[in-house]
């Protein structure tokens, strides 16, 4: 299986507070890492790393064998990871096809005048069909992502995402919010993910991790607390202790 991400020794301090502690995994091909952990341990500062929203003070990541430790978030995408933007930070007025459209225009490296004669461009016009289908916002097509509801905001995020072609996709806790009737759609659309894909998801619904996780981090005070099969991290009395009880 190829080696897709690798996190090597990644060390983070704010100020006095020590949030990320020698913090080592890697992801495969195809992988879908839960990484679990309770309020405050580091999940989202670790993803933040991974991203390259944060810098660590120190240690590698390392993305298809490539050190992306000193790149900015745009090389990373490049390099293969995609994260999630929230719409709200986007263009909320967008119809959502146009907005799938504006992002395949810019993994092409096309401009915003080459996507005004889309027409030009059918590939990408079908490509962006199909994405409207796979998370299932045909009807929705032409309504302004800001008008969506929250559940259906959060899969034009995935679709977005998924746009940009990526090898690597990372999830923070794409169902916080979420109600629980939209629930079930967001969570075909993790199924419906492309196979090969590697997904590193934050997670509190631990019937959603032990489903959908093939493996599971689990961070304690920042530090890596365990790293196993559902299996053993259900069976582990460490995890058990410190945070999924009983
Ligand atoms: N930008 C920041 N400046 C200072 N402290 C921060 C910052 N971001 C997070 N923290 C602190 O780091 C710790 C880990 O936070 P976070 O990574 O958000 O945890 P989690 O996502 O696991 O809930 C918390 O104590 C939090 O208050
Ligand atoms: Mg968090």
């Amino acid at each position: 299986m190829t080696q897709l991400l690798e996190a090597r020794s990644l060390d983070k301090r704010f100020g006095g507070l020590h949030v990320t502690r020698n913090v080592s995994f890697s992801l495969t091909e195809g992988e879908r890492l839960a990484l679990i952990g309770p309020n405050g341990a580091g999940k989202t500062t670790l993803v933040h790393q991974i991203s390259g929203v944060l810098r660590p003070d120190s240690g590698a990541i390392h993305l298809r064998g490539e050190n992306v430790t000193r790149q900015h978030q745009a090389g990373r995408v490049r390099a293969g990871l995609a994260r999630t933007f929230q719409i709200t930070t986007l263009a909320p007025h967008f119809p959502v096809q146009r907005q799938i459209e504006l992002a395949l225009f810019e993994r092409e490296r096309l401009t915003w005048r080459a996507w005004r004669r889309i027409d030009s461009y059918p590939a990408l016009q079908a490509e962006a069909q199909e994405l409207l289908a796979r998370f299932g916002l045909r009807r929705h097509a032409a309504t302004p992502t800001q008008d969506l509801a929250y559940g259906e905001q959060r899969l034009v995020e995935m679709a977005l995402a998924l746009a940009l072609r990526p090898q690597v996709l990372l999830l923070d806790e794409p169902m916080a919010g979420v109600p629980k009737g939209d629930g079930a759609r967001l969570l075909a659309a993790l199924d419906a993910l492309p196979r090969e894909l590697g997904v590193l998801i934050v997670e509190h619904d631990m019937e959603l991790v032990f489903r959908f996780a093939t493996r599971i981090l689990v961070l304690a005070e920042g530090a890596v607390l365990a790293d196993g099969t559902p299996e053993q991290i259900r069976r582990d009395p460490k995890v058990r202790a410190a945070y999924l009880g009983n």
